[in-house]
């Protein structure tokens, strides 16, 4: 990619910067036979193979993988293992994702032993499998008053601890920043204002009342789903839950399919589907 210089001097240089520091990517011609039969299904396997969408198929995936950290909704491998499971992952959501299409990842830093920078991992990780990042916001869980009580050290220098209140949603696009296809967009101009942010602050999900360790707050997905998509068409989640995304997705009028490993995730999820849809 050939970088314009573009710095100007003055107030105002630096808006300048950011806008036009970019070259335009043009979608691939769109192909009649990509409309997925699949749709609107949990499935109980692996998302290593999803080889039963076919290629381009899906316009918008919106996903939180599990961190290996030991939580009730993770599976027990090496680091090594863990990564190889999420690179094969993300190389079939690249596979299914349509040119222009979007993915969106939600994820947290852990640790502070050393600190890991998680969302690093996963930007190298996309980056390196194709995916163009369109940029990255902060979701803001929590004002503070309620965030974690894990001081290190209290009012002493010796190691106070930095108690993270956000999490990140990294957003990538194939091949192309803009859509392929036209449709029927259904945002207002106050939610377009508020999601074109780079900071989000929506109240996190309750595990204890849904059911689920690690669940993502509907309203996330529901604004994801509405910046980035067109009615009816299909919104993938490689690790599906609880079945948040799915919700969003019927809520919205659009399509979902969803791969999740767990028996009791998938039925959980179909309750909720079936219980909290409108
Ligand atoms: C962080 S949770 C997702 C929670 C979801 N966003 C929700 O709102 O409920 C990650 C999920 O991925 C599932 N999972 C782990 N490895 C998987 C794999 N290889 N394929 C599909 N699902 C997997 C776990 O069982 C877990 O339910």
């Amino acid at each position: 990619m050939v970088k314009k210089s573009v710095f100007k001097e003055g107030s105002g240089s630096r808006k300048g910067f950011v806008s036009e520091f970019q070259d335009e990517l043009l979608p691939k011609e769109t192909s009649s036979n990509n409309i997925s039969k699949v749709k609107n299904k949990l499935i109980n396997k692996s998302s290593e193979d999803m080889s039963e969408l076919l290629d381009n198929c899906v316009s918008l995936t919106i996903t939180s993988p599990p961190y290996n950290i030991g939580k009730l909704s993770d599976v027990e491998m090496s680091d090594e293992e863990y990564w190889a499971m999420i690179e094969n992952c993300f190389r079939e959501v690249y596979r299914v994702t349509e040119s222009g299409g979007r993915l969106v990842v939600n994820v947290a830093n852990l640790g502070r032993k050393p600190y890991i920078p998680f969302s690093d991992k996963y930007t190298n990780l996309l980056t390196n499998l194709g995916f163009i990042m369109r940029g990255e916001i902060i979701w803001q869980k929590s004002k503070g008053a309620n965030a974690n009580f894990a001081w290190g050290s209290w009012l002493s220098a010796s190691n106070p601890v930095i108690r993270d209140v956000h999490e990140y949603l990294l957003v990538f696009s194939k091949e192309s920043m803009s859509k392929n296809n036209k449709g029927k967009s259904t945002i207002k101009k106050e939610e377009f204002m508020d999601s074109t942010l780079s900071i989000w602050n929506i109240p996190p999900a309750r595990a204890k009342k849904i059911g689920h360790p690690a669940p993502y707050p509907t309203e996330l997905v529901e604004r994801f789903i509405k910046l980035y998509t067109y009615e009816n068409e299909l919104i993938l989640d490689p690790f599906m839950g609880s079945g948040t995304t799915a919700l969003g997705a019927l809520n919205l009028k659009r399509n979902y399919i969803g791969y999740e490993i767990n028996k009791n995730y998938i039925e959980l999820a179909n309750k909720r589907i079936r219980e909290e849809t409108n």
